[in-house]
């Protein structure tokens, strides 16, 4: 911008809107609520905006305190959410009902680079509420496809019982080498009819033929399947470089402002949660 040409700002009325205080947070009315899994349930919000796949939004109740929430959907109309009942924002949320407002903010942080991945397979290795992250990857794929080669999916659940998103499962095996996998199954879940192979999903990781070359890899899930799944991808030939790992610090500001979520120098709630995987290998036992 040509500084000299800026308009006196004591003499013209300035034509910006007023800035928004980035801590206060925007109403929106929940246009559905479905219970996922005993502990899990995936809210549909009236909330719009820009995002990538891999932000999150901090989401709340008046008096009881937010949460931040990664982006499951990719839509202009509305947001997806999925959510663990944990504590105490967690299982508020749960007690939501159609029609009923929640405060959000953001979006925040970085997401997965999808433009500067095109022309990869994308693969997707999830375990348990770290697929709803992944959730709103494979909607932007759905609406950008051809930009992309092969998309493997290895998603792993606990139980039959905990798997999520059990409506769009099938449309992803359509569209998508789509495995999911069960740790156990015990014989009270017979008589629940779901296509799962059993097995902890690094198991079926390792049996898979997942290609290397041309290859990126998105993983997000509990710490120790995350390292499981790293270890075997290296042994698979992956590079730190073809890798990226969605990382859960402790969140406050989710703005850069109050350092809870600082891993030596780096600020999850702004450089990540999406890191690639040689930024952040280093500060493995942080
Ligand atoms: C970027 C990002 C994205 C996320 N996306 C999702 C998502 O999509 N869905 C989802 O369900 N969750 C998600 N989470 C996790 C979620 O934000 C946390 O589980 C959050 O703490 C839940 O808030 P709560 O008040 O319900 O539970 P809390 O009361 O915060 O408790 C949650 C758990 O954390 C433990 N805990 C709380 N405070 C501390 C502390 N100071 N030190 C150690 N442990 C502590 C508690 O014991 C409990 O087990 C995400 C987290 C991050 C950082
Ligand atoms: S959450 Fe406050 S700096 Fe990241």
């Amino acid at each position: 911008m040509n500084k000299n040409k800026t308009p006196d700002s004591k003499t013209t009325p300035s034509l910006e809107m007023p800035k928004m205080n980035p801590y206060v947070p925007a109403k929106a009315k929940v246009l559905e609520f479905f219970r996922e899994s005993p502990d899990n349930f995936s809210i549909i919000i009236d909330f719009k905006t820009k995002h990538e796949p891999g932000q999150f939004v901090m989401v709340g109740l008046p008096g009881i305190g937010e949460a931040p929430i990664s982006i499951c959907s990719y839509s202009s109309e509305h947001m997806k959410l999925n959510i663990r009942e944990v504590g105490s924002v967690t299982n508020s949320l749960a007690k939501v009902k159609e029609g009923d407002f929640v405060f959000v903010r953001g979006p925040y942080g970085t997401g997965y680079p999808m433009n500067s991945l095109e022309g990869n397979n994308i693969i997707m290795i999830g375990g348990g509420c770290g697929v709803a992250p992944l959730k709103g990857v494979i909607d932007y794929l759905s609406s950008n496809r051809k930009k992309y080669k092969d998309i493997d999916l290895l998603f792993g659940y606990r139980s039959v019982h905990d798997i999520l998103f059990k409506r769009e499962i099938e449309t992803w095996k359509q569209h998508y080498n789509t495995m999911i996998s069960i740790d156990k199954a015990d014989d009270a879940d017979k008589n629940v009819c779901y296509d799962a192979k059993v097995g902890f999903v690094t198991e079926h990781l390792k049996k898979s033929d997942i290609p290397v070359k041309s290859s990126v890899v998105f993983i997000c899930g509990p710490p120790k399947m995350m390292e499981l799944v790293i270890e075997i991808l290296k042994e698979k030939g992956f590079e730190s470089e073809q890798i990226f790992v969605s990382t859960e610090r402790l969140m406050q500001c989710a703005l850069g402002k109050c350092g809870h979520c600082m891993i030596r120098g780096k600020y999850t709630c702004m450089d990540g949660p999406v890191f690639r995987l040689d930024e952040v290998e280093k500060f493995k036992n942080d």
